[in-house]
């Protein structure tokens, strides 16, 4: 996985460090960015120990045990523990991917945890995707059609429901977003990776009649054509997706229809 920088370090205050729990020496040391609107101490590494005898194997099993028995204040994002509502993503151990997935074990030593990287902070692990989810509907994503409605539903073949393979899988977690140096510069008109595969997903779809619309909406030198193939993206998708082939896709979309 892609290590990142994290330009909130150069900042940052010395954090509280909360008692360990008595009676266990089966600790996990974890250290957790901190920031609150409320506080003054902003920002800052707080430094827990979990209970690894009384708590699940994977980070957000972690982080909630010091939620409900150190540090209710501690603020994060999660839903389906299971890898499939994209809530729980964050930077840990260097890397994007989601708390409900990554175990402790596969961390040598501390567990270090930061929210995604080079966006606003609400508060503690989440951030602010004011700026991605607009710019997710700027690019439609549901299906748009001219023909009459069918009377029950829009058929698709085996082989172009295959077509799908690879995109309708991503859970929207901003994994690959947050780790695109293009999207870090240029994050308020770039569309960055997660839309760009979202906006490929819905090109690529033999139900969907606004292909054209959808190209010319993208033609643009910062809507699509900031990614440089650096391939962060790929690396830090914790479903295995790869939203630079899907921007490489929609740029050859782009030249064979000007053929
Ligand atoms: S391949 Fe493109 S979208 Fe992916 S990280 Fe690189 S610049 Fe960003
Ligand atoms: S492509 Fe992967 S990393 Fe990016 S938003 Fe979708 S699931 Fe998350
Ligand atoms: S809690 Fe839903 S993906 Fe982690």
């Amino acid at each position: 996985m892609a290590e990142f920088a994290l330009p909130q370090n150069s900042k940052l205050k010395p954090g509280h460090v909360w008692p360990r729990p008595e009676g266990t020496n089966h600790l996990t040391e974890f250290k957790v960015y901190r920031w609150s609107p409320d506080d003054d101490e902003n920002p800052r590494m707080d430094t827990y120990y979990v209970d690894r005898d009384d708590c699940g194997p994977m980070v957000l099993d972690g982080l909630l045990w010091i939620k409900n028995n150190v540090d209710p204040t501690l603020t994060l994002r999660r839903s389906c523990r299971e890898g499939i509502c994209g809530s729980c993503a964050m930077n840990i151990d260097g890397a994007n991917t989601l708390a409900c997935t990554k175990g402790m074990d596969e961390i040598s030593g501390t567990v270090k945890v930061y929210p995604l990287p080079h966006m606003p902070v609400v508060k503690d692990l989440v951030p602010d995707l004011t700026v991605p989810y607009a710019q997710l509907a700027s690019i439609d994503p549901y299906l748009k059609t001219v023909s009459p409605e069918p009377a029950k539903e829009w058929l698709q073949s085996h082989e172009d429901r295959a077509k799908l393979d690879g995109l309708y899988e991503c859970i929207l977690c901003f994994c690959c977003q947050t780790s695109c140096p293009s999207y870090w510069w240029n994050g308020e008109r770039y569309l960055g990776p997660a839309v760009l595969l979202q906006a490929y997903r819905w090109l690529i779809d033999s139900r969907d009649e606004a292909t054209g619309e959808r190209l010319d909406n993208l033609e643009d030198p910062f809507r699509l054509y900031r990614c440089h193939t650096i391939m962060n993206c790929a690396q830090a998708c914790p479903k295995g997706l790869n939203p630079a082939k899907a921007i490489a896709e929609i740029k050859k979309m782009m030249v064979e229809r000007r053929v």
